[in-house]
């Protein structure tokens, strides 16, 4: 995995909007696996500001995103789908219709969701956050690897993160569904992004420590082309000497 070092979170943001636009500019069509939280608002801002000045087209892109809430309100401004409309989907031109979710019906297959990205061509680029308990996407601790796209319980700690979002903890979801370790697997090349020092333990167990069902970050180390960007705050426990 390479890893790659930036000064503070602004710094971490150009770069991921400039390695995206990059990648997007390759290919004649694009498959962008898309995050949400709070690492990736400064990247969507910045796609948004580089369209608005023509450096970018989202009109040969189609996005995929990594999870959704399911015990939510569709239109509650936390439900990913709405994230993704207010940072990113309405402010650039990308087509509606090729912005994709995991399906979220009470009889969904969930699994669906990894045919119908292979179908599509498969994902070129994947983006990642992580979690403080090592999650990627929703896959908390324990997670198998093989896991394709299916439906979680989130952990305690992953509800307490983000209750920061919800105006209490009992209204943060309880189950949300997302891609599998081997659907994330399954992309081209993955960008993992980590800002700020509570990402600083969770960021020396991935990178250091083995592979482990128990940090499911570490699962990427199975995959040839990850990059790992974070800024000092989110790196400065790691050991600089192997990098
Ligand atoms: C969330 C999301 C993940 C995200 C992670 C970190 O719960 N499901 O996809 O990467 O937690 O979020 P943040 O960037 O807000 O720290």
């Amino acid at each position: 995995m390479e890893v790659r070092i930036f000064k503070d979170k602004a710094a971490l943001s150009d770069h991921i909007a400039d390695f995206v636009i990059e990648e997007i500019r390759k290919k004649t069509s694009f498959n962008l696996g898309c995050a949400t939280g709070s690492t990736y608002k400064g990247v969507y801002e910045r796609l948004v500001k580089k369209h608005n000045e023509g450096r970018v087209s989202f009109g040969k892109v189609r996005t995929f995103n990594l999870d959704e809430y399911l015990d939510i309100n569709k239109d509650h401004p936390e439900a990913y789908r709405n994230y993704m409309s207010r940072h990113f989907f309405d402010h650039v031109d990308i087509n509606i219709a090729n912005t994709h979710f995991p399906p979220t019906d009470e009889h969904a297959e969930y699994e669906s969701y990894d045919g119908f990205i292979a179908s599509q061509g498969g994902i070129d680029l994947q983006l990642l956050g992580i979690g403080t308990n090592g999650h990627i996407a929703f896959n908390e601790p324990g997670t198998p690897f093989t896991q394709k796209t299916h439906k979680i319980r989130l952990a305690d700690a992953t509800r307490e993160a983000n209750s920061r979002f919800f105006t209490s903890l009992s209204d943060v979801p309880r189950y949300a569904v997302t891609m599998g370790i081997d659907t994330i697997l399954g992309a081209k090349r993955i960008l993992l992004a980590a800002s700020g020092k509570d990402k600083a333990a969770i960021v020396k167990t991935f990178l250091e420590g083995p592979i482990s069902e128990r940090v499911p970050a570490s699962a990427l180390k199975k995959h040839d082309d990850v990059v790992v960007v974070l800024d000092e705050a989110a790196a400065q426990d790691i050991e600089r000497k192997h990098l």
